[in-house]
């Protein structure tokens, strides 16, 4: 689970601490309960009542307050990870020596949970080699320093020494409560990945379709999630409702065809396709070059609908490339002649796919919210529960079942 999580974050003083309040909200709303440390700097840039306010909890600011509970031992003994945003160049120093002159850094060198370090600070003291020294020691020791972004400074300069956007540090912060520090190799490294997302539209005639609810957000949790994980990856993305992810190549499509022609083309090089777009089943048989009119007739015009190739299906019985993995969703409401798993144990094999993500769909749950339960059926017969949380969980549990399906095919074959 990576909810409900108790996480320190520990805020350096640079101009970034502002940056860090965001990261704060996203800690806080996904669920975690958050003490922050900021460091005295840290305070002249942003104040303890923001801090207090948006973490719902009490700032620790130095080790003499509420003496008699040794908060800096307190707080490293409960954390679960700590997050240090920004570390400022003197934060690192301080660290890496192992120095304990404020609460911080006292707490630091009580922790044994994972602490990740985000760097801020101006390009000259990133690349001085006192710095590289003092990263070079912390990761030797274990602690993840992620490398700075490159963009606008404080200034008017530009350089490496931008503090990764929170939620890129939300992102690692959540790999490692998930899987531990361990969680952020690249075990996708060298593989090609193709994701289609979105729902298809079928047009009857220039600006009326028959579409779906999907937004495209769980595609896009994979897509992002693989990319995190080392891969390359090519979106085919179908009306999406949420923005493209980065560090992703995307074909954008509208129906079902086209989805098809998309996938198919991206096929031979994959080594894993997951068809989480939602495909429509049927098209109108006539699509018309203008506005269908409303004519005078009595009787509104019937709509003929013939049926789109299933590509789930195409890919699973014929794999392009030896050694694919073929991964299915299926969004699923159970009814008279069985449960949501028994049709989607009938699904999987029907549709002659690898992994089958059979998800609940109604009352709130699967279409246009951040969150995702599911169950994914192995065609080995296993079965996979995954809890409701973010759809990046359930994609790294995707991730997971595909590594372990392409463990024994090196990359790159
Ligand atoms: N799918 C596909 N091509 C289609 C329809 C669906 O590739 N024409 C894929 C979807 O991307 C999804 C999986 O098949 O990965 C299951 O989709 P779903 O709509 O649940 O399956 P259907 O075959 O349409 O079955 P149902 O009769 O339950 O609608």
């Amino acid at each position: 689970m990576t909810v409900g999580r108790r996480v320190v974050l520990g805020v350096a003083g640079g101009i970034a601490a502002y940056k860090a309040v965001e990261l704060l909200r996203l800690l806080t709303e996904s669920g975690h309960s958050v003490r922050v440390i900021p460091t005295a700097s840290a305070l002249r840039f942003v104040g303890e009542p923001t801090w207090a306010a948006l973490s719902g909890n009490l700032v620790a600011t130095d080790v003499w307050a509420d003496a008699d509970s040794v908060p800096h031992v307190r707080l490293g003994r409960e954390a679960e990870l700590v997050l240090v945003a920004p570390a400022t160049a003197d934060l690192l120093a301080r660290a890496a020596a192992g120095r304990a002159d404020d609460l911080l850094t006292a707490t630091l060198l009580t922790v044994s949970c994972p602490v990740v370090y985000a760097p801020a600070m101006h390009t000259e003291m990133w690349e001085h080699p006192a710095t590289r020294v003092n990263v070079a020691a912390l990761r030797q020791r274990g602690a993840v320093v992620l490398d700075p972004a490159v963009g606008r400074l404080t200034g008017a300069d530009s350089g490496a020494g931008r503090l990764p956007e929170p939620t890129e540090i939300f992102a690692v912060a959540r790999l490692v409560l998930a899987r531990g520090v361990a969680g952020l190799r690249a075990d996708l490294a060298g593989r090609h990945v193709v994701v289609s997302a979105g729902g298809t539209r079928e047009h009857l005639d220039p600006v009326r379709f028959l579409g779906n609810r999907s937004s495209g957000r769980q595609g896009v949790a994979l897509a992002k999630t693989a990319a995190a994980r080392g891969a390359e990856v090519t979106l085919v993305a179908a009306n999406l409702a949420v923005p493209f992810p980065a560090g992703v190549t995307v074909v954008p499509v509208v129906s079902t065809a086209e989805l098809r022609t998309a996938v198919l083309a991206a096929a031979p090089g994959a080594d894993a396709i997951v068809m989480a777009a939602a495909v429509a089943d049927f098209a109108p048989a006539v699509r018309s070059v203008v506005k269908i009119k409303k004519t005078d007739a009595a009787e509104p015009p019937s709509l003929a609908l013939v049926r789109n190739p299933d590509i789930l299906t195409e890919l699973g019985a014929d794999r392009v490339r030896p050694g694919q993995v073929v991964v299915g969703f299926a969004a699923e409401t159970g009814d008279d002649s069985g449960g949501v798993l028994t049709h989607g144990r009938s699904k999987l094999a029907r549709k002659g796919c690898d992994l089958l993500v059979v998800n609940e769909v109604g009352n709130g749950r699967g279409f246009e919210v951040a969150h995702n339960a599911a169950v994914i059926l192995g065609a080995d017969g296993s079965e996979t529960a995954v809890p409701d949380g973010p759809k990046e969980s359930l994609a790294d549990v995707v991730w997971d079942l595909v590594v372990a399906r392409l463990a024994n095919r090196p990359a790159g074959q």
